[in-house]
């Protein structure tokens, strides 16, 4: 099997996405699954910045630091690199696949299809939303990176 590579994808890369990275991490490290795990923005506004400090907290509270993290940008080279990407919501899927290179090799999809009887769900983007809106976002995102680890431990994705 070929070690999974999963790049999660949202707008800014500070809020969402990152979040998701560090779920995936964790629950992969929990569950011995070897993976590779990063994060990028379909928009360019947060390359090189921090997550967002409500992001931090989140994931803080989940015993998890991602104060080293730095936006970036998704790029071509990301649709070969990873062998999933995965998009928080559909404007971010659509520009995602908008995106692809001819030679891309990823498979492309939204995040919260990996979790049973959320197919098709985005997950809100919570920058312009109050503080208590990220802990929704971590749930949704947790859920499916438990989901993904379990899938990609089962070499069924
Ligand atoms: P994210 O949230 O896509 O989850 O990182 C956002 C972050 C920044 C902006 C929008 C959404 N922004 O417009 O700057």
């Amino acid at each position: 099997m070929t070690k999974p590579a999963i790049l999660f994808v949202c707008l800014g890369n500070i809020c969402r996405s990152p979040l998701a990275e560090a779920a995936f991490r964790k629950a992969a490290d929990a569950a011995g699954l070897d993976a590779i795990a990063d994060s990028a923005g379909t928009a360019a506004y947060h390359v090189g910045s921090a997550p967002d400090p409500r992001s931090i907290d989140t994931a803080q509270k989940h015993g998890i630091d991602i104060r080293h993290y730095r936006g970036r940008q998704l790029e071509n080279a990301d649709f070969t690199r990873f062998t999933h990407i995965f998009a928080v919501d559909h404007e971010n899927l659509r520009n995602i696949l908008a995106a692809e290179p001819s030679d891309g090799m990823a498979k492309i999809a939204l995040l919260m299809d990996c979790v049973k009887g959320r197919e098709g769900a985005a997950i809100a983007d919570p920058y312009y939303d109050g503080e208590e809106h990220f802990g929704p976002t971590w749930e949704d995102v947790d859920a499916a990176a438990t989901a993904l680890v379990a899938t990609l431990k089962s070499g069924a994705a």
